[in-house]
This record gives C-alpha cells, sequence and structure tokens, in this order.
C-alpha cells in the first residue's frame, strides 16, 4: 500500500551494562561463586543468540512463537482501533517480527505511529529498525538499547498522537523469576497512562512432554542457545568453559509450572574465569541452571496483574490452549 510517506531516520539510545550492577561479571560472580550454580538467561542474547533464538522460533516443536503470532493477527485489528493506538512500545523486542501485525493495524487505521523497540541486544534492535523504516514509511521508530530490570526510566515520554501499547510478547515474561514479577510489572506500569494498555503474551501449562519438546528440538538448535551463554561468557570474561564439555538439558516441572534449561558437566572438570578471578568446579553431572519458563493459567495471570496494581481486560488463546495474549491496564 503507497502512503506517499518516507521511510524516516531512526534512533537508538543505548544504556550500557555494568554500570549499576546489572552487568555480566556481577552475574556470573553471583551465580557461580557456588552451587547451586545459577545464571540468568539475558545473557543468551548477543548477536549471535539473537539469531539463534530465531531459528527457535521457526523449529516444529517451538509452536509458541507462530501460535502468539496467529493470535495478534486475530486481535490487533480491533485492538489498535478501538483504542486508537498510536505508539507501540515493545519490552525484549529482539527480531520484531510479530510487531507486524500491530504496526500493520496502526497503519490500516490511518496512524504512521510511533515505535520503542527496547531490548537488551542493540544489533537485534538495529536490524529490525532498519527493516521497520523500510516497510513502514512515516513510522518513527526510537529504539532503546537496555536492560528492562534497570533501564526502563530510559523508554521516551509519549509522543504520538493516540494511546500507547506496551508489548511483552513471546512469553519472556515466564523467563523473569516469580519474585521478581510483581517489581517488575510495577514498574511497567510507570509507562502507562490512564488509556494506555499493556499485552502480554504468556506460554500455558499444558501437556508436559509437548512443552518439554519445544525446549529441546531434534535439530538442536536450543542446545546451542543454551550453550551460547558459555560462549559469551569465554568471549567477555576469557573464562576457559570447554562447550563440549556441557550437555543441554530440558526439564519440566509440574510444581511451577515451569521448564528448566540446564547445562550439565560431562566431566570433573575446573573452569577458570580471570576476569573476575574465579575458578569454579564442576563434578561430572553437575548442572547450570540458565534459564526458568514459566508457564501460566488464565488465573495465575490475572493474579500476576493484580499484586502489580493492574487488571486484565482482555483474554485471547489459541483454540488448543496452548498459548495466550492477554491486555491489561491499571487498575
Ligand atoms: N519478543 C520476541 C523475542 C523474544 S526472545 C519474540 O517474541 O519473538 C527474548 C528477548 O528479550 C530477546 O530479544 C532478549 O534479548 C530480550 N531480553 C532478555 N532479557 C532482557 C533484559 N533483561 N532486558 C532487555 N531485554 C531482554
Ligand atoms: C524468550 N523466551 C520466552 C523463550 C522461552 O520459551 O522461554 C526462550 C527460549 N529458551 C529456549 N527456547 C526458547
Amino acid at each position: 500500500m503507497s502512503t506517499g510517506l518516507a521511510p524516516r531516520p531512526y534512533r537508538l539510545d543505548v544504556h550500557p551494562p555494568d554500570t549499576t550492577g546489572e552487568g555480566l561479571a556481577d552475574d556470573v560472580r553471583r551465580g557461580l561463586a557456588a552451587p547451586p550454580y545459577v545464571l540468568p538467561p539475558k545473557h543468551f542474547y548477543d548477536e549471535h543468540g539473537s539469531d539463534l533464538f530465531e531459528r527457535i522460533t521457526r523449529l516444529p516443536e517451538y509452536y509458541q512463537s507462530r501460535t502468539e503470532l496467529a493470535i495478534l493477527r486475530a486481535i490487533a485489528p480491533g485492538l489498535v482501533a478501538r483504542r486508537g493506538v498510536g505508539e507501540i512500545v515493545e519490552l525484549g523486542s529482539g527480531a520484531s517480527r510479530k510487531t507486524a501485525a500491530l504496526l500493520d493495524a496502526m497503519r490500516e487505521d490511518g496512524r504512521p505511529g510511533r515505535y520503542i523497540p527496547f531490548d537488551v541486544c542493540p544489533e537485534a534492535i538495529l536490524a529490525a529498525a532498519g527493516r521497520l523504516t523500510g516497510a513502514y514509511p512515516g513510522l518513527d521508530v526510537h529504539g532503546v538499547a537496555g536492560d528492562f530490570d534497570h533501564h526502563l526510566g530510559g523508554v521516551p515520554d509519549p509522543a504520538a498522537p493516540g494511546s500507547r501499547l506496551v508489548a511483552f510478547l513471546g512469553g519472556t515474561i515466564g523467563n523473569l523469576e516469580p519474585a521478581d514479577r510483581t517489581p517488575f510489572l510495577r514498574r511497567v506500569a510507570r509507562l502507562l497512562g490512564d488509556d494506555d494498555l499493556l499485552l502480554v503474551g504468556t506460554d500455558l501449562a499444558g501437556d508436559p512432554e509437548r512443552i518439554r519438546a519445544a525446549y529441546d528440538d531434534a535439530e538442536g538448535v536450543t542446545a546451542e542457545f543454551n550453550l551460547n551463554v558459555l560462549r559469551v561468557i569465554n568471549r567477555e570474561l576469557g573464562a576457559g568453559f570447554d562447550l563440549d564439555a556441557f550437555d543441554h538439558v530440558a526439564v519440566y516441572d509440574p510444581g511451577p509450572p515451569w521448564i528448566e534449561m540446564r547445562l550439565r558437566s560431562r566431566r570433573d572438570q575446573i573452569v577458570r574465569i580471570p576476569a573476575i578471578g574465579l575458578e569454579v568446579p564442576f563434578a561430572r553431572g553437575q548442572e547450570i541452571r540458565t534459564e526458568i519458563s514459566c508457564k501460566f493459567t488464565r488465573a495465575s495471570v490475572a493474579e500476576m496483574y493484580e499484586a502489580a496494581g493492574l487488571r486484565l481486560v482482555e483474554w485471547h488463546e489459541d483454540p488448543a490452549g496452548w498459548f495466550a495474549v492477554s491486555v491489561a491496564a491499571r487498575a
């Protein structure tokens, strides 16, 4: 469709890590100083890790991305038109693929609009910004590279006509520790005015084997993604992790319920991390927990919003009940 509008230059603000204690060195020191070993998932996503995640989204076992996209395609036009959405802030935007459903709806509704992708991976934002300014002439793209646990204050104030939609897609909210969710959502709520909305994708609890398979694909892409955190630590901190000495493990725990990704040592070994003066001993079979991915129900999502001063206003799930997109507003 020709709009007569030219592609606009885009902008990227970068919030460097290591200034507020959120950096890799601190996380590795905290997580590997003593067992049980734990690393936060944000360090998967250097440029290579972001590309690996994109490959994951296309795997047959990883139902989440295509299911969420189908829901978004179905609900975006109505939501955007009803609320007069003119600005989209997307947290953990990655390649911004599914965002097209929202941007298409905004364009159809006659607003070129503004898009604020926020991600820890600046390369992912730049690639998306280049593609989207070409595909959506007139779209104002203002990217923010930073950590959503620390830099949400760097999200620019609303500027576009219409209301603001803050999107947190992919089920990434499930990668937060449950105890961190309420403070995180309270900070997100500060980005919302009275007429604004929050749109969140959540993977739903269900068949353990289907869910586990999504994290242990036959092609081994998820294993590569999991091992990438060791590659990042080797590069950034001069560590000596031998990637062949760790196995990818995905375990479904019905208790929380969540999937845990772990890296399991294949042998007794000591890994040196010179930049932080740490030596990490591993017995054969000893593991690092690298990610949790929580699975939700409608009730647990409603409860999560309520705890953060938000209210569930819309709930959309696919016919099989595998994935949900919910809409929330300030209570
Ligand atoms: N929303 C996309 C990508 C999901 S992958 C989708 O649904 O396909 C998770 C994304 O969140 C990655 O792009 C990763 O870089 C980003 N991310 C993870 N932890 C983050 C953090 N603490 N701060 C900012 N971005 C983060
Ligand atoms: C980004 N996040 C929602 C993904 C998930 O499903 O928890 C990350 C991922 N880990 C392994 N595969 C995909």
